[in-house]
């Protein structure tokens, strides 16, 4: 497999909240992989900007202590870490005062694309793009780049858009679900919209259910101040799973490009039916020997958030009517897997007859770890005896299949920077998939809140509380196994 680095052209990246986690564990590396991969030309230059004050040199010490810590082995090679620091510079900011503006500006070149990353809470996306506007930063090339959470329900979000546009224009907007730039993510387009195969299956005909499960092992240790007021319903149904289900049930777009992609995952939103209370479960992890339990993780003994949902989804449109779209996420389950599961319907008429069984295919897509996808068939068990008949995966894993540079792709973060970069929002949420979103899922989360709807405690380990297996055994369905 060859592979392609395209060269971007020299650009001034700002990350606001540069000396913060995020900055040190994921952005900065990220820039740094792609500045190794010789991505990045001559001229290109970091900024790191936040409120303490440090010099660049000081700067440079810290993030070259992040590189050794988070950026893997591409940060054993000291000369790719010197050079790399040395395109790093640091400018201490007042995000909602006037200290350091100026001097921001005159660091930055109006000629070439100027990104401003707000890697800070919401609470500062206004006040950023304000004085960036304000000191005549808005203008041409330049672009803002944010993080979720991206309010935390539908009001929030239209609040957050009004004050963002009122200094940036949309196009200049990108706000990042970082699934949306995992590679295997991607892949799903591929899978569907690159291959004859499925398409004419992919609908209510063909299709009985879909599952989405990403299953984490972590807990919510260090995060738990922003953890407990979002719940698992907020931190990933809202946007990673969401993405994921507009990309596996979207109509093919026209072209692969940023309207023509979201447009359709639009309307996947808008089509979601309201999801009914019986159609929600809701769990917390308990402790063990080992780990605290999700209360003490949070510090709020008597905290009812969710850090598992399952829930049932219907989408009403042609494709989708009468399939159901089951969803599953959560905290220290058995192991860390997410994948796409497309259960496809028996065939209409055994002519083996009723001892050879019930069959059906199942396309697997694993999105994490062990990227790859994995396809269910049905063929005669070996051997004499009859017609009996087995399912067997035709498995292909990505890193087996494509060689040892499917393994060093890049990861989210790279591609999202780089895309931010060369101006492609495919991978970005448009305003209105955001507030959509969140319109969708508001009354289900007020459900949660005030039906009391109960958060069931479940084993750290386990696949969740008993009743989300519950929730398709009624349907008579089963999930398929959490397993890495
Ligand atoms: C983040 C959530 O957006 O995604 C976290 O806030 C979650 O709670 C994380 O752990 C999962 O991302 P990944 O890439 O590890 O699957």
């Amino acid at each position: 497999m060859a592979s392609r680095i395209i060269p971007v052209d020299p650009f001034d990246l700002v990350v606001f909240g540069g000396t913060g986690d995020l900055a040190r564990r994921k952005i900065i590396p990220a820039l740094f992989r792609r500045w190794c991969a010789g991505q990045m030309r001559d001229g290109t230059r970091i900024i790191g900007a936040a409120r303490s004050e440090r010099d660049s040199e000081e700067y440079r010490a810290l993030i070259g202590d992040a590189l050794a810590e988070f950026a893997g082995p591409a940060a054993r090679d000291a000369d790719a870490v010197t050079g790399f620091l040395a395109i790093l510079d640091y400018v201490t900011i007042d995000a909602t005062g006037t200290l350091g503006w100026s001097e921001l500006r005159d660091l930055l070149n109006p000629q070439r694309v100027r990104a401003f990353y707000f890697s800070v809470g919401p609470e500062l996306f206004g006040p950023l793009a304000e004085r960036l506007h304000k000191h005549g930063m808005a203008d041409g090339e330049s672009r803002i780049v944010v993080e979720k959470p991206f309010g935390n329900d539908q009001s929030s979000a239209e609040a957050l858009n009004r004050t963002l546009t009122t200094h940036f224009q949309e196009h200049q907007i990108y706000r990042i679900d970082h699934y949306l730039g995992k590679e295997t993510v991607q892949n799903l387009m591929a899978i569907r919209f690159a291959n004859m195969l499925f398409e004419p299956l992919w609908n209510s005909q063909y299709v009985d259910h879909i599952q989405i499960t990403v299953a984490e092992t972590v807990g919510v240790a260090g995060r738990g101040a922003y953890y407990d007021h979002a719940g698992a319903m907020r931190d990933m149904v809202q946007n990673h799973l969401m993405q994921l289900l507009c990309l596996i049930a979207m109509e093919p777009p026209a072209k692969f490009d940023p309207d023509a992609v979201r447009d359709e995952k639009l309307k996947v939103i808008r089509a979601l039916d309201p999801v009914a209370r019986d159609d929600i479960v809701r769990g917390q992890y308990l402790g063990d020997s080992a780990n605290a339990g999700y209360r003490e993780d949070v510090g709020n003994p008597d905290s009812t958030t969710e850090s598992f949902a399952a829930l049932r989804v219907q989408i009403s449109n042609w494709r989708w009517a009468g399939t159901p779209i089951y969803l599953r996420t959560g905290k220290r389950l058995r192991a860390r897997a997410s994948e796409i599961a497309v259960v496809f319907k028996e065939t209409p008429h055994s002519i083996f007859g009723a001892e050879a069984g019930r069959h059906r295919n199942i396309l697997t897509i694993r999105l994490q770890p062990n990227e790859g996808i994995d396809l269910d068939m049905t063929i005669k068990e070996p051997g004499p005896g009859g017609m009996r008949l087995v399912d067997v995966p035709l498995d292909m894993t990505f890193a087996q299949a494509l060689g040892p540079e499917a393994q060093d792709v890049p990861d989210a973060y790279e591609r999202l920077i780089m895309d931010v970069v060369r101006g492609n929002q495919t991978l970005f949420m448009r305003c209105d998939e955001v507030e959509a979103a969140w319109a969708w899922i508001d009354p289900a989360i007020r459900l949660c809140e005030d039906e009391a709807l109960p958060v069931l405690p479940y084993d750290p380990g386990s696949s969740g509380p008993e009743d989300a297996l519950a929730l398709m055994h009624r349907d008579g369905r089963r999930w398929r196994e959490i397993k890495p």
